[in-house]
């Protein structure tokens, strides 16, 4: 059992190089995970056109403070940021089912000291209540844990959010009683590994 502790503790020391060496953040366009029914891809240039029609729904933006009206320019200018040709800080993924989009995953504020990072999921109004934002967040916490070397994973969520806690909460995270004007929330590795171990 010490071996394989020991074994664990190897591992995750290769993929912390790996990652510090420049093969984790930015992650390249197409770069993709898949858990049950979803699969997370790292999206293409033409993907913009989803993701702009994402935020501009106000059912969609209404727990998270509204809906985004971005412009195609400014769309472009996003995308330079958040993914090609991205930054060391942040990942994203849209969530497709099927092939088709149905949302969008990301974390951002990672740095290789702290190796923490902040989380964001959202899920498009007409395709809630499937199980695809659950199977997303699995699928980047495995990434963001076991391939980056992942100390915590973070999440402020407002008040008001009772669906985002509710997801959060059941996934493990613990509430940081603490604070105040917003739910924060917060896994770390070690109860990521007790969780993964109990399943
Ligand atoms: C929160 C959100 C991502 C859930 O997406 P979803 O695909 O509908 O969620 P799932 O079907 O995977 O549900 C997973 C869990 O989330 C919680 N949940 C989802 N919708 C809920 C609702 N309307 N009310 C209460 N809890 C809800 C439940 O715990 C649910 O588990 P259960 O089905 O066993 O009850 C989606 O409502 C959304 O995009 N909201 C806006 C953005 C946001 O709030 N993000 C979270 C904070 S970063």
């Amino acid at each position: 059992m010490e071996g394989a502790h020991r074994l664990d503790e190897a591992a995750i020391r290769a993929r912390v190089q790996v990652s510090r060496s420049g093969a984790g953040l930015p992650l390249p366009v197409g770069q993709s995970l898949c858990s049950g029914i979803v699969c997370l891809r790292v999206p293409a240039a033409e993907d913009l056109e989803f993701i702009r029609r994402m935020w501009a729904d106000v059912e969609t933006m209404e727990p998270v403070g509204g809906p985004v009206v971005l412009s195609p320019e400014e769309g472009v200018r996003w995308y330079r940021r958040w993914v090609d040709p991205g930054s060391a800080d942040r990942a994203y993924w849209l969530v497709t089912c099927e092939g088709r989009p149905v949302g969008e995953i990301s974390f951002r504020c990672f740095d290789p000291v702290a190796r923490a990072g902040m989380l964001n999921v959202k899920i498009v109004a007409w395709e809630r209540g499937r199980g695809h934002a659950r199977q997303a967040v699995r699928a980047v916490l495995r990434y963001f844990f076991e391939d980056l070397g992942g100390t915590q994973m973070n999440d402020d969520v407002a008040l008001s959010n009772g669906a985002g806690q509710s997801l959060m909460l059941s996934e493990g995270f613990t509430r940081d009683t603490t604070a105040t004007g917003v739910c924060r929330l917060y896994l770390t590795r070690r109860q990521w590994e007790v969780r993964q171990s109990a399943r």
